[in-house]
């Protein structure tokens, strides 16, 4: 499971990191034949110690000694002593380096998968963007990438590493002490894998809960944020409050279960090894009962084995316990490179390059279809010809279609069906940048940033790269200007957020003006004057006259009195186009669209 899991894993977000992991495995290989050595010169330091003469008189002792002239057992027996004392430094120098390595390894590859949703939620397509609610988009971008790098991928390498370490150990028990070092072998593996599975029903729970309680967190956070005004008035605080504490509490009791088990190994691993030695040391006496010295330095061997052994096993259980609580959000990680489609991203450098487009003629949309869901078209068969200069009007009903059209022609939504022209240039995919960059869009609620009225204009512009004479140029056409000329910094001033700051019919000017900044040829209103009260309304459609000639201007209204002024109106119903004309003449004709005008309040 693991293994299928992270091999998974590692085609959809590793490949590029396969040498890296083959590299640790080879350092911890080296790591491991350094252990080797140094418990290794435990054994023959213990009998020079006891018993020199096992040692002297074998040929390799005298190979060494003779040709480096040391015949000195005393130092000799220090020499082994020290040798094994400095092999144990160095390895644990190494082994500081390596982790520290290792950790930056994880970090970077954190990053790397961090950054690939953030682009994807940033540069994919404005369709595909939609089927991921805002608060999974944060806890994917800030907690879940992170939980399986450090809990799943960091221990799954943690295994690999102290499995090597382990089996290089048990090798050296298995050629000094063969049978002693297979049943322990066969033991602890079967030791283990009870323990995994009685701690693999615990925790496989909480990685589910993990998940959907962090979500629900978030959810609920920004549920209540969102709709603060809508809380205080309707007098819920208390709802959410109690919503928030009572995931609160899951989430925590969750995450204290998680840590506790992987804390717990440690005492059960002690347990095991206590068991181990009996099992060595009875072992041993059985085999060489007559021979002291070699029992007494078995033991070094076993003590110096079983030490090494323990915490490896320690952090191979406690790797196992994270890997089965963070096995679901791995899991949901590999879905959603499956569901994310992240190689259908806009290239950024691509819009980059692309000039903006000419509009001289017309922009004719052709036999558009679209739909968001299966069978259920809401967009049909639809024609339409905007000439440059034109100031078009759009009504309908709510759920007409109306907002879905304005999304179509500024790109956001690619048709199932149907052709857009501009100036006989076809738009594709690719062209639609250029057609945006003509575009200046206003929508029925602004979003404010916290800072100044320019930042505000000319938004997504680096502080250092805004015009501030382009941007009073756009706040004198929203007819802000005069209002920002009351602060002493001028455009410069920082905009009051919140209720007390600007009026509706400011913001609205404001979005205006945003979308002025960058001097756009055709202008897109969606209902953008329907929350202003009628005298304001009034005098934002007033500003329009300025433009008209001017630029094309596309005006979505549910009330009318916006659209007095417009050339031609197109009045939408399910998605189809029932009937096209002036002001008078299409309301001479429907009785819709003159109920629409009696409550607008237009004289005509
Ligand atoms: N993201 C979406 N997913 C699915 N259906 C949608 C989505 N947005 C809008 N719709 C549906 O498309 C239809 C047209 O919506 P819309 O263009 O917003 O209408 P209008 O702006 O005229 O009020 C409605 O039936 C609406 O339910
Ligand atoms: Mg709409």
């Amino acid at each position: 499971m693991i293994y299928k899991n992270f091999k998974l894993f590692l085609d959809n977000y590793g490949k590029d990191k396969l040498s890296k992991i083959y590299f640790f495995i080879f350092l911890s290989i080296i790591a491991g034949c350094m252990e080797f050595i140094g418990i290794a010169l435990i054994y023959p330091f213990i009998l020079m110690i006891i018993n020199p003469e096992t040692i002297t008189n074998t040929e390799l002792y005298t190979l060494i000694t003779e040709n480096l002239h040391l015949n000195n057992v005393g130092i000799n027996t220090f020499l082994i002593g020290f040798g094994a004392i400095l092999i144990f430094v160095l390895k644990n120098i190494y082994m500081m380096g390596t982790i520290y390595f290792q950790n930056k390894f994880i970090v970077s590859w954190k990053n790397d998968i961090t950054s690939k949703f953030m682009r994807y939620y940033l540069y994919a397509s404005y369709k595909n963007n939609m089927q991921t609610p805002a608060s999974e988009k944060i806890y994917n971008l800030t907690i879940l990438i992170g939980q399986v790098l450090d809990g799943y991928v960091l221990r799954t390498l943690n295994i690999i590493i102290n499995t090597i370490v382990i089996g290089i150990i048990l090798l050296l028990l298995l050629i000094k002490l063969p049978l002693t070092a297979i049943i322990t072998s066969i033991f602890l593996y079967f030791a283990m894998k009870l323990q995994n599975k009685f701690f693999k029903n615990k925790t496989n729970s909480i990685s589910a809960e993990i998940a959907r309680t962090s979500v629900d967190n978030n959810n609920i956070i920004i549920e209540c944020i969102e709709n603060f005004k809508e809380v205080k008035i309707l007098g819920i605080e208390n709802y959410f409050f109690k919503r928030f504490q009572t995931n609160q509490e899951k989430y925590n009791q969750t995450m204290l279960e998680n840590n506790y088990y992987t804390l717990i190994p440690p005492y059960i691993i002690e347990t095991l090894i206590v068991i181990t030695f009996i099992i060595f040391a009875l072992i041993i006496t059985l085999q060489n009962l007559s021979d002291t010295t070699k029992i007494l330095a078995s033991y070094g061997l076993v003590v110096m084995a079983i030490f090494r052994i323990a915490p490896a096993l320690n952090r191979i259980q406690s790797a196992f316990n994270q890997i089965n609580t963070t096995k679901r959000l791995m899991e949901k990680l590999n879905e959603y490179a499956k569901t994310y489609k992240f190689e259908e991203q806009d290239l950024p450098d691509l819009e980059a390059q692309l000039p903006p487009l000419e509009f001289k003629k017309s922009l004719i949309l052709e036999g558009i279809n679209f739909q968001y869901k299966e069978n259920k078209p809401v967009i049909k068969n639809l024609n339409l010809e905007i000439r440059a200069g034109e100031f078009i009007g759009i009504i309908g009903d709510s759920g007409a279609g109306k907002s879905t059209l304005a999304e179509i022609i500024m790109g956001l939504l690619p048709v199932d069906y149907g052709n857009i022209t501009l100036d006989d240039i076809f738009i594709n995919q690719r062209n639609f940048f250029s057609l945006r960059k003509i575009i200046g869009y206003v929508p029925q609620n602004i979003n404010l940033v916290d800072g100044s009225f320019a930042k505000n204009v000319a938004w997504g512009i680096e502080e250092e790269e805004i015009d501030y004479k382009k941007v009073e140029i756009a706040l004198k056409k929203a007819q802000l200007w005069e209002y920002v000329e009351t602060f002493e910094e001028k455009s410069k001033a920082k905009v009051i957020l919140g209720s007390n700051g600007l009026s509706q019919g400011q913001k609205q000017r404001l979005a205006i003006a945003r979308a002025l900044y960058r001097n756009p040829k055709i202008l897109i209103f969606d209902e953008a004057t329907s929350s202003l009260d009628l005298k304001t309304e009034n005098e934002v459609t007033e500003m329009l006259k300025e433009f008209k000639g001017k630029k094309t201007i596309i005006a979505i209204a549910h009330r009318l009195s916006t659209l007095k002024m417009c050339d031609r109106i197109v009045y939408i119903k399910n998605g189809e186009i029932i009937d096209t004309g002036t002001f008078k003449e299409l309301s001479a004709l429907y009785k819709e669209i003159e109920y629409l005008i009696r409550i607008s309040n237009i004289k005509n």
